[in-house]
């Protein structure tokens, strides 16, 4: 029995992989005075067929359940936060910063950097039209990607706006039935061969890579880049018509995260959407919103790609996984002896590890090495005194077992 194609068993190590990305995206969310929320993993499948867009709705995970509804597993957050937003307007100050950490599911084709299951971090704003808090969301995905070690040298952030080419079909007399096809063509021309864009492009396809070539920009744009250059972040951006975003609900500014290698697909995507919340309760709740998600599939891939990012997470794991204490007992008659201290210490929050049945010293020595214990505390013939061993420096010294945590409390802090 294996795990279904595109899902994972996550073994000891690639949680502690996964909660480091976790605790990263955390810490930096919370820096920025974000607040974590979550929604349920299951959800009606209409609230996608709303507004997300063709492509997630093809991928959806959907099923009718026992009570004859249909759902489906969430592919992304944005569509609930729209409506929990909506439900619960009134309770909260507006604008609010919200950060939420959970797995998602898409019906994908399996490939490098596409799972049928990932993680992401959604950090989204509710409540401000101003481009003060486009500025923030970008600042604070660039800070998300330098907590891991990344520089300007390993990313880059392509920033677009939707405007741009809701002006340009606009000034072209394009019927607004073919805006979402044609966004989600020139999402995907950069993957695409040119000549199938051309095809679905038709009529537009000169004028489009024109636009495309030239770069275009607008002052909303510049704006943007200058407020991410008053931070000191503006080596990290770059102005990209050629973003749109596949999903359908974006109204303005868009942007996605790519590796400078252009190795990878994205890492991370998102943008204004000031319409959908009103588009999902009918019209009941209008408020601008924007946000953006970043993967853990892609992220996890980059991590171990830059030697720098490779480095600290190692570290950093390696750190959290070690325990403080190991405890030998070398005679069995204090064994209880030694339950009743690692309870103690236990209460007093240090990580302790010890043999559940009689094994030999020398073998209970090699499991606090493996450990990465800190401290060995060996129960034998000393006894009422511990030996205390540190691990780190192989030193040895009896103490008295009533004294023992004030001992500790000494020496692990010292050599944490
Ligand atoms: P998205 O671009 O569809 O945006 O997904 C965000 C990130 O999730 C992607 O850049 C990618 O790293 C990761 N991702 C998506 N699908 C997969 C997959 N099948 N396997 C592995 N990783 C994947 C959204 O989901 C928007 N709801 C983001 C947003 C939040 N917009 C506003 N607020």
């Amino acid at each position: 029995m294996r795990a279904l194609p595109g899902f994972r068993d996550f073994l000891p190590e690639d949680c502690a992989r996964r909660n480091y990305i976790f605790s990263r995206w955390r810490e930096v969310a919370r820096r920025y005075g974000f607040l974590e929320w979550e929604g349920p993993p299951l959800e009606a499948t209409e609230l996608y067929k709303k507004k997300s867009g063709s492509e997630i709705v093809e991928q959806l995970f959907n099923f009718t359940d026992k009570g004859e509804r249909e759902v489906a597993l969430r592919p992304e957050l944005t569509p609930t936060l729209a409506r929990v937003v909506a439900a619960h307007e009134r309770e909260f100050k507006k604008p609010l910063k919200w950060f939420s950490i959970g797995q998602f599911f898409r019906y994908e084709k399996q490939q490098r950097g596409r799972l049928r299951e990932h993680f992401q971090l959604n950090c989204d704003i509710i409540g401000e039209n101003d481009l003060a808090a486009d500025i923030e969301l970008v600042a604070l995905c660039i800070d998300i990607m330098r907590a891991f070690g990344f520089t300007e040298r390993d990313f880059i952030v392509r920033i677009s706006d939707r405007e741009f080419w809701t002006d340009f079909f606009h000034d072209k007399k394009v019927p607004t039935e073919r805006w979402d096809d044609l966004l989600q063509t020139i999402d995907k021309s950069a993957r695409e061969p040119r000549k199938k864009t051309a095809e679905k492009l038709g009529d537009l396809a000169d004028s489009v890579f024109a636009a495309l070539k030239s770069g275009s920009k607008s002052a909303r744009l510049e704006q943007l880049v200058q407020g991410l250059r008053a931070r000191g972040l503006a080596d990290f951006v770059a102005i990209d018509v050629g973003i749109v975003r596949g999903l359908a609900y974006y109204t303005g500014i868009v942007f996605e995260v790519f590796d400078r290698a252009g190795k990878f697909r994205a890492t991370a995507g998102g943008g204004r959407y000031d319409n959908l919340i009103a588009q999902l309760s009918d019209g009941a709740v209008s408020m601008p919103a924007l946000g953006f998600a970043m993967g853990d599939v892609v992220l996890g891939e980059l991590i171990n790609e830059i030697p720098r990012a490779r480095d600290a997470k190692r570290k950093a794991i390696v750190n959290d996984s070690r325990i403080d204490i190991y405890v030998v007992i070398a005679k069995e008659e204090r064994r209880s002896d030694a339950l009743a201290q690692i309870q103690q210490l236990r209460d007093g929050g240090y990580r302790i590890d010890y043999p559940l049945t009689p094994t030999k010293v020398g073998r209970q020595f090699q499991a606090a090495e493996d450990s990465d214990a800190r401290v060995a505390l060996l129960y034998g013939d000393e006894w009422p005194q511990v030996k205390v061993k540190n691990m780190g420096t192989g030193e040895q010294e009896p103490v008295a077992h009533d004294g023992l945590l004030a001992h500790l409390q000494a020496q692990l802090s010292l050599s944490s």
